[in-house]
């Protein structure tokens, strides 16, 4: 078994009976999805999901899992995803997928956000080895740009993966992926990003986590907010 792995199966036992429970993107949260199931099956357990992408929701609903919409609630009882750093702080870098936008409001929609990952996503501040990646309104690209240039950003907007146009989010959004001078402070960086009007969302989940579960060669160490 992977560290990944490891850490998915172990936030996995927080899951108990009739929870709504948000899913997450990527490889780790994948693997998540994957024990939720087996539990769902084996323990008979009565569980419903919301995902954080249609990938996901493909994935749960394929292993049997039952899959709702947040249209439906206004609260979900435990939201567990990766990320792609990791601050001592629990601060995360999210998003280098498309689906930032609903992986943010599962976060604050739920009354516990866990974590997973190994400890490569283990970082001393946000923006070590990821660029900021900011979701914005297509037609005001151009002066948002602006306004993230005034707060010290430096960046453009994603390429598609063929480098032949642009990234397009899951909600038909374009999206930013932009540096910032370290010296500005994570509470400080968050208010400025929300303060800007035409940005939808960004990476920077400041202070969302209730707790990580970081892998490392087999071990699991748990860091609660
Ligand atoms: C998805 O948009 C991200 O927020 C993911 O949580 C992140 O990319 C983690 O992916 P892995 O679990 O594959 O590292």
């Amino acid at each position: 078994m992977n560290d990944k792995q490891l850490a998915a199966i172990h936030a996995a036992k927080h899951v108990q009976n009739d929870m709504l429970v948000g899913l997450g993107t990527g490889s780790t949260a994948n693997f998540f999805i994957e024990e939720l199931a087996r539990r769902q099956t084996e323990e008979n357990l009565k569980i419903t999901t919301i995902s954080s992408s249609n990938i996901s929701m493909i994935k749960a609903q394929s292993l049997g899992l039952n899959v709702i919409g947040l249209q439906q609630v206004n609260a979900i009882d435990l939201y567990i995803d990766g990320a792609d750093e990791i601050t001592p702080d629990l601060n995360l870098l999210k998003g280098r997928g498309y689906d930032l936008v609903m992986e943010k409001l599962l976060a604050k929609a739920a009354k516990q956000f866990f974590v997973v990952a190994d400890k490569s996503k283990l970082v001393d501040c946000i923006g070590t080895n990821f660029a900021i990646p900011i979701e914005v309104m297509p037609f005001a690209w151009q002066a948002i740009k602006k306004s993230l240039e005034v707060i010290g950003g430096i960046g453009d907007l994603r390429p598609n993966v063929a480098k032949d146009g642009l990234s397009i989010s899951s909600y038909g959004s374009l999206i930013f992926d932009m540096t910032f001078d370290k010296s500005m402070t994570e509470g400080d960086l968050n208010e400025r990003l929300n303060n800007i009007p035409g940005v939808i969302e960004h990476g920077l989940f400041y202070q969302l986590a209730s707790a990580v579960f970081i892998a490392h060669d087999g071990n699991i160490e748990e860091k609660w907010r």
